[in-house]
């Protein structure tokens, strides 16, 4: 199985095709893990996920079915009394707990139901920031868990992904948003994955690794290029100009 971290393998095959300067690297300290803790765990600069956009609903839908101090005895299915995520001040303080059962590459929890790759990450990126928000309430179900779920992972709050700061954060957001639909083609292609999941062991500036990936997986390129030139070119095409010269199509 390919894993979320293939996002950096796109960015450097991505890179090689597209840029003029295919041998710069991005200087950007290591977000893609794996972390032994969340106190190892990164927060991406620019960081847009927050507690209403994301940690929120996330919780909601998939945590507080179990872990809620509205329920009670078998409700909870096994749940343990004392650890309840209605808050977010109960989130706060077991958010090294969460991140070990629940974000990045760590799935214990919820037993069964999984979030998917991406939310996941969101959730560690959340973390890892320290669990920004300003609602300290009860969380309600507005807009519907489904929903909410699925807003969280875009650009949420109203922030576009090219007013983040760096181009890996922008690139991030816009995987998670405008370019979602190209993100899942090449998942749902086992060549444009493998693809992905092949240069994710490249260094960023190596050009004949990431050449070599494309030779074995050659089958994977239309809709890999097709995914790189959404990530690079669109909404963060202006933040990514130093890693990517887009060409008018
Ligand atoms: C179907 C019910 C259910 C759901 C949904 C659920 N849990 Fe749990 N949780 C349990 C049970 C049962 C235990 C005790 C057994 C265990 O630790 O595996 C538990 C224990 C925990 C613990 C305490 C033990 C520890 O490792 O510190 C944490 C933290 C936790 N869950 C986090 C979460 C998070 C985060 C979610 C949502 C992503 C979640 N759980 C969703 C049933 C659930």
């Amino acid at each position: 199985m390919r894993s979320w971290r293939s996002y950096g393998g796109l960015f450097a095959v991505a890179a090689a095709a597209l840029a003029a300067c295919a041998g710069k690297k991005d200087a950007a300290p290591n977000y893609d893990g794996p972390w032994a803790s969340l106190a190892e765990r990164p927060c991406p600069p620019g960081n847009v996920v927050g507690y209403d956009n994301f940690g929120g609903p996330f919780m909601l839908t998939y945590c507080t079915g179990c872990h809620s101090s509205d329920l009670q005895g078998d409700l909870r299915r096994g749940a343990p009394p004392d650890v309840n995520f209605d808050t977010l001040g109960d989130i706060r303080k077991r958010a090294a707990r969460i991140w070990t059962r629940a974000a990045d590459g760590n799935a214990t929890m919820p037993p069964a139901g999984s979030p998917k790759e991406l939310e996941r990450r969101r959730l560690g990126e959340w973390l890892a920031c320290g669990a920004p928000g300003t609602h300290d309430g009860i969380i309600t179900g507005t807009s519907g868990a489904g929903g909410a779920a699925g807003s969280a992972t875009g650009a949420g709050g109203g922030v576009a992904c090219k007013d983040t700061p760096s181009c890996s954060s922008c690139r991030d957001c816009a995987a998670a948003s405008s370019c979602s639909a190209e993100v899942q083609a090449c998942e749902m292609s086992a060549s444009c994955s493998a693809l992905a999941g092949c240069t994710q062991g490249c260094a960023g500036n190596d050009a004949k690794c990431q050449q070599n990936c494309a030779t074995l997986h050659g089958g994977g390129q239309a809709l890999y290029d097709k995914l790189a030139k959404c990530l690079l070119c669109g909404e963060c095409k202006t933040i990514c100009s130093a890693q990517a010269s887009c060409q008018s199509p």
